[in-house]
Formats: C-alpha cells, sequence, structure tokens
C-alpha cells in the first residue's frame, strides 16, 4: 500500500514519533533511578509492546533481561471480556524478580489485570507496569500503572505496535484510524 493510501486511512496524528522518543526517555531515567542495584525483568506482551520494548529498553543504559508473553483474550464476542489465554508462556522463572510489564496500551484495563494476579502467584518480588498509552475513559477496572507515557481519548488508536486487523502496527506515529476503514 502506497503512503498516500495509508493516510487516508488516518484520521488524525495523535502521538508523534519524536514524542514517543522523548516520553520513552523520560520513563528511562526514571526506571534506571528506580531499579538501581536491583536486577530487572522487562515483560514485554506480544504483539503490540513490541516497538515499545525495542526503543524503550534501548534507552535504558543498566543491564536487564528481556522476556515475551503472548495472551489473547476471547469469549463473549468481544476481545476485552476479561477473559484472557495464553498462547505463550514466559520463559523465565519469576520467584524474586522485579518484573516491569510493558504494554503498548492499556484500555479497558482487563488484560493487564488479568497478568498482574497470574504474575503475582508466581512469586515475584515486585510487578510494576510501563504503558506507552492509556485510555481513562475505557477503565473497567483500575490499574496501577507507574509509568504512562501518553492518557489519550477513547479513539480507535493504531501504530507504533497497534493494529487493526494486524495492519498498520509498522506506523511510527500513534494514529487515530479513519473511521471509514472499520464501520
Ligand atoms: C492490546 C494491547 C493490550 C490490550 C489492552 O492487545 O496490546 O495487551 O489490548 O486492552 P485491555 O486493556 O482492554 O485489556 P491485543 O489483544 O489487541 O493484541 P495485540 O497486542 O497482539 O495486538
Amino acid at each position: 500500500m502506497r503512503a498516500a493510501d495509508i493516510a487516508d486511512q488516518l484520521s488524525t496524528i495523535l502521538v508523534t514519533e519524536e514524542q514517543i522518543h522523548e516520553k520513552l526517555g523520560e520513563l528511562a531515567q526514571r526506571v534506571e533511578a528506580d531499579y538501581e542495584g536491583k536486577e530487572l525483568l522487562l515483560v514485554g506482551v506480544l504483539k503490540g509492546a513490541v516497538m515499545v520494548m525495542a526503543d524503550f529498553s534501548r534507552k535504558l543504559r543498566r543491564d536487564i533481561v528481556i522476556d515475551w508473553m503472548a495472551v489473547s483474550s476471547y469469549g463473549a464476542g468481544t476481545k476485552s471480556s476479561g477473559v484472557v489465554q495464553i498462547r505463550k508462556d514466559l520463559d523465565t522463572d519469576l520467584t524474586g524478580k522485579h518484573v516491569l510489564i510493558v504494554e503498548d496500551i492499556i484500555d479497558s484495563g482487563l488484560t493487564l489485570s488479568w497478568l498482574l494476579e497470574n504474575f503475582a502467584s508466581r512469586g515475584a518480588a515486585s510487578i510494576e507496569i510501563l504503558a506507552l498509552l492509556r485510555k481513562p475513559e475505557a477503565a473497567k477496572v483500575e490499574i496501577d500503572c507507574r509509568y504512562v507515557g501518553f492518557d489519550i481519548p477513547t479513539e480507535f488508536v493504531v501504530g507504533y505496535g497497534l493494529d487493526y486487523d494486524e495492519r498498520f502496527r509498522n506506523l511510527r506515529d500513534v494514529a487515530v484510524l479513519a473511521p471509514h476503514v472499520y464501520s
């Protein structure tokens, strides 16, 4: 698809590539300070978090370990039913680990709510969350997220890892999908 065709499917740019990188740099500095002297395990939630993990982890000037989890929500016909299925589990034993979950977006909060409970049962020493985006008005459960990039309105956003039907993940900015694409 040509660039002009892609642009036609987006209504507005919500967060630019520059804004994302600046924010991830700020968050990296906070994380470095907060985890000084502690081993840190970053857990990315596939697939959306791939871009955030790639850029955020490279801004950290310290030793870390990265692992991945793939989950999918299903049931009741909607993705945000709160029922979560593990498609790929961690390779790492969480016992005694300081875990920072890296997410692209908190929407209803149901995925993270389930993940927090699941990780807590595995004996992690601490569990915190870093999310590039959060939709406060879409929250169905309150998630205590220590590192938030941007609070955004409840719009259908794509880019920087976020997809519509698996497309648009490679956009460098976060953009609002034009309604004609999904309606
Ligand atoms: C997205 C996102 C979060 C989740 C947030 O993943 O990456 O994991 O939805 O939504 P919630 O707060 O309502 O639970 P998605 O299920 O779309 O899979 P993907 O990352 O593979 O695109």
